[in-house]
């Protein structure tokens, strides 16, 4: 088979500038070892994460331009409006500034003190803005999730039996289920068509509603088209509307499978749901019709959901990631399989088997990535999940280094590079030491904890 090359040609550059290791010692020092407090233009491949990071099309830029920027009623949220619907056709679909602020304000509605929110996984921000309400965020997915070598083509699937036991038992707490798909945080593992129907089914039948978190609706949407038998030779367009027709609602970071810098949404069937969302809205993020995005954001949207759904960028988007994690295995680095939609998830825990977790082996290879090689990457592990709201601290399930791929932005040599740098860290893994937190704020503390390496 011929080469799966990327299917565009590069209109505009931005240069790299290169640093140093000398220079990237340095940086690392001050920015405390946490790489979200390392300058951009410090980084030579930044796979921090695939959020916001997309290379527009021309097309997106054209739309751009059209973008009305009128405070009720512009034209571009009705062009938004109309390509979220074709896609997925909630009765209301309600625009905010990025994915968060939508979950924020689901959850002011529908959260508070005593009530259960289950889902496959909740990303960081989704747990983040359940436990802000006082609700409890509760991670459901199968247990093969937890297994990195298990090739199962689903490992996204919220366990079903400990979703009904949940209901049976807490039904009165629970005020809606989730599903995230892709499973970010379980390794951009796709749920099935199948396992989406008997989610909703089983909360329909204890009257509650799906929720889903659709910020990699594209990328499950292909899988499902992969792996899923009966669904190979429908369209991804299709199958992306059958996700959704069994849900009640959804949550969206349009910077992900939307190919936009920014927006985000939250729709849902329910009226009552909606008109409170709305008020919050205009209390928190603008009018109903722009909701904290500027009408040419909201135009690139609209452009980019027609974009996502082909079939060609689809195939390119998740070979890039098989490629890397192909070249990590023959080098004999662990990482989750099969690899997931927008990323390659690293094992660090197995990587690193003499760093224990509460000495944070994520941050360690992700700190060692960025030194060796300029790498930007994101621990998703103990870090991010270990600290539990009353203060405590627990190992992560796994402790992963997450390498996000941004859309249309690397090219091969540019993952042949990550492969290089890989292979230098590897050579000195044994010489690689764990962290200790030095200062961390209670919530999400990733993003501004500061570290210090253990001698
Ligand atoms: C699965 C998932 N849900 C929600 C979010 C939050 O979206 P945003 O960053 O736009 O607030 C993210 C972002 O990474 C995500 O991956």
């Amino acid at each position: 088979m011929k080469t799966i090359i990327e299917p565009f040609r590069i209109k505009v550059v931005e240069p790299i500038r290169l640093t140093t290791l000398e220079e990237r010692r340095t940086l690392l020092a001050a920015a405390g070892y946490n790489l979200f407090a390392i300058h951009a233009d410090d980084v030579i491949i930044d796979l921090l994460t695939d959020s916001g990071t997309s290379a527009m099309s021309a097309e997106q830029w054209g739309a751009v331009m059209r973008g009305d920027e009128s405070y009720a009623g512009s034209p571009s949220f009705y062009r938004f409006e109309t390509a979220v619907r074709e896609l997925m056709p909630f009765r209301h679909v309600i625009p905010t500034h990025q994915g968060r602020a939508a979950e924020a304000i689901l959850f002011s509605i529908v959260g508070g003190p005593g009530k259960v929110i289950p889902s496959n996984t909740h990303f960081d921000t989704t747990r983040g803005n359940i436990e802000a309400t006082g609700a409890e965020a509760v991670d459901l997915v199968v247990a093969a999730a937890h297994d990195p070598d298990d090739l199962g083509p689903f490992k996204g699937n919220i366990d079903l039996d400990r979703l009904e036991k949940l209901l049976v038992e807490q039904g009165e707490r629970v005020p809606l289920v989730m599903l995230t798909v892709t499973n970010n945080a379980g390794g951009g593992q796709p749920v099935s068509l199948a396992n989406i129907r008997a989610t909703a089914a089983i909360a329909h039948r204890h009257g509650k509603p799906l929720i889903i978190d659709g910020c990699r609706f594209a990328e499950n949407a292909w899988f499902i088209k992969c792996r899923e038998p009966g669904q190979e030779s429908r369209s991804v367009k299709d199958i992306v509307r059958d996700m959704f027709a069994s849900a009640d609602g959804m949550t969206m970071s349009a910077k992900k499978d939307a190919f936009a810098n920014i927006g985000g949404w939250l729709a849902v069937n329910d009226d009552t749901l909606a008109a409170a969302a709305r008020n919050r809205l205009i209390l928190t993020e603008g009018f109903p019709t722009y909701g904290g995005l500027a009408g040419r954001d909201l135009d690139a949207i609209a452009a980019g959901l027609h974009e996502i759904v082909d079939e060609q960028y689809l195939r390119y988007r998740v070979r890039t990631n098989e490629y890397i994690g192909e070249k990590l295995t023959a080098l004999g680095v662990p990482i989750v399989r099969p690899v997931g939609g927008h990323a390659v998830f690293v094992d660090a825990r197995r990587f690193l088997p003499h760093i224990p977790p509460l000495q944070y082996p994520g941050q360690s290879l992700a700190v060692a990535l960025y030194e060796h090689g300029g790498i930007r990457a994101c621990e998703i592990g103990t870090v991010m999940f270990g600290l539990r709201p009353d203060g405590t601290e627990v190992a992560a399930e796994m402790d992963l280094v997450r390498l996000a791929m941004p859309r249309r932005v690397y090219t091969q040599s540019h993952a042949d590079y990550v492969v290089e740098v890989f292979e230098e860290v590897a050579q000195r893994r044994d010489q690689l030491r764990g962290m200790k937190i030095v200062s961390q704020p209670r919530q999400l503390r990733h993003f501004t904890a500061r570290f210090e390496p253990l001698s």
